[in-house]
């Protein structure tokens, strides 16, 4: 079986949203603490409404399709739906990752958490 499946592949090689904000209502960066790979986000956000989003990180590929995949998931959500996405159903909608790899998943959970925070901070 392959490594990796091909929606993960997809968002790897074709990442969706990648880029910076300039007006960015929220950005939220972390880092893993098991590899040390860094995730920002940045937020764009109306009426309590993610109206765009945009990543860049120094992550591998799992952390590119996580956050790829996490951010067309959350986009045009409300705040308190996209606060309650887990990394979990991120790698549910990339069809799987491998289990030693789920770590990298967490980086877009908590990089979407900590924008969200900032935003709400900032008002
Ligand atoms: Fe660091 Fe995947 S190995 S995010």
């Amino acid at each position: 079986m392959a490594l990796y499946s091909e929606k993960v592949m997809d968002h790897f090689m074709n990442p969706r949203n990648v880029g910076i904000i300039e007006d960015a209502d929220g950005v939220g960066e972390v880092g893993n603490a098991k590899c040390g790979d860094i995730m920002k986000m940045y937020l764009k956000i109306d009426d309590d409404v993610i109206t765009d989003v945009k990543f860049e990180t120094f992550g591998c590929a799992s952390a590119i399709a996580s956050s790829s995949m996490a951010t067309e998931l959350i986009k045009g959500q409300k705040l308190e739906d996209a606060m309650k996405l887990t990394n979990k159903a991120v790698a549910e909608a990339l069809d799987g990752l491998p289990d030693y790899k789920m770590h990298c998943s967490v980086l877009a959970e908590e990089a979407i958490q900590a924008a969200i925070d900032d935003y709400k901070n900032k008002k």
